[in-house]
């Protein structure tokens, strides 16, 4: 093979021209997207597809019926509220086999967490209150004097307790175990229903003593 430098002028002009046409060549080919180069890297480089959750296994979507025991939320304005209702006789019964043994017979005496009487020996409002609490003369705070929302007594039932078998009751003995509650608390007759529509319309003595940041 000739050295490239000893070629003659003729034969450099014809090697420039044959680089040039074969430049001009490649680069409409790479336009057409027609090189090898191209093709090549097509096939071994696909673009990455994202992983489905299926072929990780992760963030599986839920069925209705399998998200339901977990979507038991109930709201301040009743929204959530399961269809069933309870009557403060059906709770009085419920009451005295589900909780007595720990809220104690009245709902007062413990050994768990009080649920009814006293809404609290201080009030700035009020400092004439020690006198006037005469029937339960200590801070002790309950469902009936603290909590601002009634739907969140059948919210909490449902979810906590009884406490060593949560999520066992059915939804019209929860009705009818808030029912008793309030009763007790003295925010409801001894003959009332409650259900989805009436439970948000009892008024707790709490909501005018909160705060809602809106
Ligand atoms: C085995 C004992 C036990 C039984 C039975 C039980 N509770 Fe409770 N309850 C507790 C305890 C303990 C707490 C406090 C839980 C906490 O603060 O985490 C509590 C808290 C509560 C509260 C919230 C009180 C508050 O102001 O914070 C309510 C309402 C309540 N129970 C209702 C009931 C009802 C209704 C029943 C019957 C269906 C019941 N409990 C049965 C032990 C019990």
């Amino acid at each position: 093979m000739p050295d490239p430098i000893h070629l003659s002028p003729a034969k450099w002009l014809a090697a420039i021209l044959v680089h040039g046409v074969e430049q001009i060549a490649l680069i409409v080919a790479a336009t057409l997207g027609l090189t090898t180069a191209n093709a090549w890297s097509q096939t071994t480089s696909p673009t990455p597809q994202p992983a489905s959750a299926a072929t990780v296994g992760l963030a599986i979507a839920l069925k209705k019926e399998e998200l339901a025991p977990y979507d038991i939320t109930v709201f301040p304005n009743g929204r959530g509220l399961p269809p069933g209702q309870g009557r403060v006789t059906q709770g009085r019964v419920l009451y005295a086999n589900q909780c007595a043994a720990c809220h104690g017979p009245s709902g007062t005496e413990g050994p768990a967490a009080r649920l009814v009487g006293s809404d609290g020996f201080i009030g700035w409002d009020d400092p004439l209150r020690p006198l006037r609490i005469a029937k339960h003369p200590l801070l002790v705070q309950s469902v009936g004097a603290r909590w601002p929302y009634a739907t969140t007594v059948f919210d909490y039932i449902r979810r906590a307790m009884p406490y060593h078998a949560p999520k066992s009751l059915e939804n019209d003995d929860i009705y009818a175990l808030t029912a008793f509650l309030l009763y007790r608390n003295g925010l409801l007759d001894a003959s009332a229903v409650i259900n989805a529509s009436t439970l948000p319309k009892v008024v707790m003595p709490a909501a005018a003593k909160t705060v809602m940041e809106h």
